[in-house]
């Protein structure tokens, strides 16, 4: 299979703890750390800003951080999560009627720009943006909680997108765990988001190692 990367997302993990939590799962064998951003009005549910993140980075010096804003109004943050050390941001197509606006101020600060979309958005809303940024996420489950089932007729996008877009990031977000990771690395995607199946394993460590044995198999 393809080279993939494991970020897992520590929406389940203990946040009151969440150094430990980040350093532990790096020292497992992420390849970045997925923070999920959630406002209660693009989703029901609030999680944490860039205060938090800035605190993160302060400990956690050379991690990637992929920031995924499920936000209204994502502009207003980008200059913030900047500072306060993201890598990553990205921000989902039905929150903004300029995404390009997003694309160059997200561009601007040095961060990687991604895009997401919810299941119910078809992929070729991506296209006018595609060559533009440097991931698509595609959302394998409705955003705003974890441990929720992975919606496999979601492939179909990924699949899509990785036979236009050869040099595409194309993240999964949703339901990922050993069991299906193949699909979504065997259908083209190269950076898995895998919640609660790592952070409530017996050993994260080992699940980490499962999910990229499974891809590369
Ligand atoms: C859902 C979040 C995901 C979530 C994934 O809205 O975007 O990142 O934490 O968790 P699992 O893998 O448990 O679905
Ligand atoms: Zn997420």
């Amino acid at each position: 299979g393809i080279q993939a990367m494991i970020g897992p997302s520590i929406l389940n993990a203990d946040l009151s703890n969440l150094k430990f939590e980040c350093e532990n799962l790096l020292e497992s064998g992420a390849d970045y750390l997925h923070l999920d951003v959630m406002d209660g009005h693009f989703v029901p549910n609030l999680t944490f800003g860039h205060p938090v993140v800035k605190c993160l980075r302060s400990h956690i010096k050379d991690a990637f951080f992929d920031m995924h804003m499920m936000v209204d109004q994502p502009e207003k943050w980008i200059k913030d999560m900047h500072e306060s050390g993201a890598t990553q941001f990205t921000f989902h197509l039905e929150t903004t009627k300029t995404p390009e606006e997003c694309i160059r101020k997200i561009k601007e600060t040095g961060m990687k720009v991604g895009i997401g979309i919810k299941p119910n958005t078809p992929v070729e809303q991506l296209l006018p943006f595609i060559n533009d940024i440097d991931m698509a996420l595609i959302m394998t489950v409705e955003p705003g909680k974890g441990g929720q089932s992975f919606m496999a007729d979601m492939l179909p996008k990924v699949k899509f997108l990785r036979e236009n877009f050869q040099y595409l990031n194309i993240e999964v977000d949703g339901g990922v765990g050993p069991g299906n990771v193949k699909l979504c690395s065997d259908n083209g995607a190269n950076m898995i988001v895998a919640g609660t199946s790592i952070i409530n394993s017996k050993n994260r460590k080992e699940t980490i190692s499962l999910l990229k044995q499974t891809v590369q198999d």
